[in-house]
């Protein structure tokens, strides 16, 4: 997962390959509910493990199951089966409105004293309709805030009170289908010798999640029978029991985003096409309907039981009219990818956004027009055109609004043809659904190799720059590459192989170079199965890496190494040399310099506080030494680049370091500076 402040998407310009979805989060915490209702222990396999999932797994403990986590994806619940749940209990939610509303419902009818609660944003998202349905049943609910919304307090003490269960209960339908969904997961609970029914006040929306709790109850053992979507009977007798085991699906919506990325993307390096493994057209999910919208758009969509193919079909694609109300999260894929479509596209009837993590329509066109497009807002629609020109695309920091979807479906704008990246603001943001999407999405894509940045931060030894350079991979989400490790691991591996370093050898230590088993795992250096993370960071490991760095084959050797780590998003390199001979297109060269006092003081201490003995005057003479060694050498010697911002840091703290490469780094950058949210 990415946690940076932001993350910058390289232009793409292909993408092929296979992504295996995470498990669906509306399916996943029903699944966690119904389990924790039912008797006997359920195993959940492929359960979403995301900040939605936590905050119900961490409320289910509160109330008394048994959950165990022990499994990674696959969590076992031992549910109430009857049982009271442990009150009083105070319940954080987060903004997890499929927590939220259902367990509000289920919370009232087991009896006990709950305080339910969330995020800010959780607190502006309406429960008014659902509360006002479980009051005229005859349950004690209080607004602890702001009438209408949480927090809310059940103050069931006493134990349930006599329900009115007689006369049909009453619920809106039109604001949003998690209301009815809590109380049809609720309502069994009470269901004794009569049945239960539910009546829809108005028209009924986002039916298809509806779909999916009535298949999930019936696993669950609740037969629930509907009369057109507006009546809805709980068959008398209900108790839930648990299926044993449960699957759950890979989530629809999160598919939107790579079926949109087959149908925009040209293909890349002889592979055809993106596949999505973990769902398919048999889908429960509503939104799986997203595959009817993007083919209309253009998109050749295949699939099986539990996969999908997407290639390009039509291109530019063909923008669509299309009332949405049956796939309210994945049309937002829809709003993005008509920037790729030729002609004007409008997405109806999704009033429903406006109560979502954010004012979802509000967020899309204010974002859609950052890169160029033309938009047309109302209540309960958007209408999108694209930029008329290719110039007329804008490069753009894409505010989220702690908003997973905003963040994902606008990854897709690095696929434009002007070249231009984009800035996602608060990428970790996405792990409400899909913590590892931008992986995924990284996984696929491929962009030019020369647009995908490289910053190059040089110098002699100690003068700072491998700890700079780590900290600005970090701070941007970029790989990093420390290439003075991989010649202290070629030396060491030529010494391990019983070879002198010197010019005889020369020729050898190339060939053993070329193909090094080296793997950087977690801040680990791996030769072969080998930790030598610390065995190579001695001064004569340095010194042994200064004579083999000498060698110009050997030095010819390791450039493919290195250049195989400039990948997305981006890379940051330290070195002598990656400036000047590696990476000589990087946008950014910084050569770092610091005294020699300075550095052989810097190195002291480093050595000292890991317990080694050393000496200052020692290493200072060493570390002369060795620059002056590495600035002589005939090849690659070590010199700033012409191009390349020289830094003296004898005098600053890294932290000062970093953020003077950042500032140099956001020159650069097309974005204007925006608050960050
Ligand atoms: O940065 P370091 O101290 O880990 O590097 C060890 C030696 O490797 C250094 O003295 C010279 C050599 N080196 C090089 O020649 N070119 C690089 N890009 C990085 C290191």
């Amino acid at each position: 997962m990415y946690s940076t402040a932001f993350l910058d998407l390289p232009p793409l310009q292909a993408a092929a390959g296979e992504v295996h979805l995470p498990g669906s989060k509306s399916i996943s915490n029903r699944v966690l509910l119904l389990a924790a209702l039912s008797s006997g222990t359920t195993t959940v396999h492929d359960l979403l493990a995301s900040d939605d999932t936590r905050v119900m797994l961490d409320a289910l403990r509160q109330i008394g199951c048994m959950v165990d986590e022990t499994g990674g994806s696959t969590v076992r619940i031992t549910g109430l089966g009857g049982r009271a749940p442990q009150s009083p209990a105070k319940i954080f939610l987060g903004n997890a409105g499929t927590a939220m509303r259902p367990l509000t419902a289920a919370l009232a009818l087991l009896g006990g004293e709950f305080e339910l609660s969330g995020v800010p944003r959780m607190h502006e998202r309406p429960i008014g309709d659902l509360v006002d349905a479980l009051r005229q049943l005859g349950c004690r609910i209080d607004y602890l805030g702001n009438d209408g919304y949480p927090p809310l307090r059940i103050a069931h003490a006493q134990g349930v009170p006599a329900l009115a269960l007689s006369a049909p209960i009453r619920v809106r339908g039109d604001m949003s289908s998690q209301f009815l969904t809590a109380l049809l997961m609720a309502l069994p609970l009470a269901a004794g010798t009569q049945s239960i029914v539910i009546e829809v006040v108005g028209e009924l929306i986002s039916r298809p999640y509806i779909a999916i709790t009535l298949q999930l109850l019936a696993r669950f053992g609740i037969v629930v029978e509907h009369q057109n979507w507006q009546r809805f009977t709980i068959a008398a007798g209900s108790r839930y029991q648990s299926p044993g085991d449960i699957h759950v699906e890979a989530d629809a919506s999160s598919a939107s985003y790579f079926i949109a990325i087959g149908a925009i993307a040209a293909s890349a390096g002889g592979q055809k096409g993106i596949k999505i493994q973990g769902v398919g057209l048999d889908s429960i999910q509503g939104d799986i309907r997203f595959v009817e919208a993007a083919r209309a758009m253009g998109a050749v969509v295949t699939g099986g039981p539990n996969w999908l193919q997407i290639e390009r079909g039509a291109w530019p694609l063909q923008a669509i009219d299309l009332d949405c109300n049956h796939i309210p999260d994945a049309a937002m894929t829809l709003a993005v990818m008509a920037l790729y479509a030729k002609g004007t596209t409008t997405l109806r009837n999704i009033a429903s956004w406006r109560v979502k993590e954010t004012d979802r329509i509000a967020a899309m066109a204010t974002e859609l027009r950052k890169l160029g497009a033309t938009v047309e807002e109302g209540a309960d629609f958007i209408r999108v055109t694209p930029p008329a020109q290719t110039t007329d695309w804008q490069a753009a920091s894409i505010h989220t609004y702690d908003d997973h979807r905003v963040a994902m479906c606008f990854s897709l704008a690095a696929f434009n043809p002007a070249g231009l990246p984009v800035r996602i603001e608060d990428p970790k943001c996405v792990a409400k659904t899909f913590p590892d999407y931008f992986e995924a999405l990284f996984s696929v894509a491929q962009a030019e190799t020369a647009r995908i940045p490289v910053i190059c931060i040089d110098g002699p030894t100690a003068s700072g720059k491998g700890t700079v350079a780590a900290a600005v991979a970090q701070r941007l989400g970029y790989r990093f590459l420390d290439s003075g490790a991989i010649y202290r691991i070629t030396a060491l591996a030529a010494l391990r192989a019983g070879l002198a370093i010197d010019a005889d050898h020369e020729a050898r230590i190339a060939t053993l170079a070329q193909t090094l088993p080296v793997r950087f795992e977690d801040g680990r250096v791996l030769l072969g199965g080998d930790d030598v993370t610390d065995t190579i960071r001695t001064e004569e490991a340095g010194m042994n890496a200064s004579r083999v760095s000498a060698l110009p084959t050997v030095r010819k050797a390791l450039v493919n190494l290195q250049h195989s780590f400039r990948r997305l998003p981006g890379l940051v390199a330290d070195g002598r040399d990656m400036g000047t001979v590696i990476f000589p297109d990087a946008p950014l060269k910084v050569y770092l310099t610091a005294s020699a006092a300075c550095r052989a003081d810097r190195r002291y201490k480093q050595l000292i506080s890991k317990g080694f003995s050393a000496s200052i005057d020692d290493l200072r003479a060493d570390l002369e030494a060795r620059d002056a060694k590495d600035s002589s050498r005939s090849v690659a010697p070590l010199k700033p680049a012409q191009d390349a911002l020289v830094l003296d840091n004898s005098t600053l703290t890294i932290d000062e370091v970093v953020e003077q490469v950042l500032a140099w780094w956001q020159e650069l950058q097309p974005f204007a500076v925006t608050a960050q949210g």
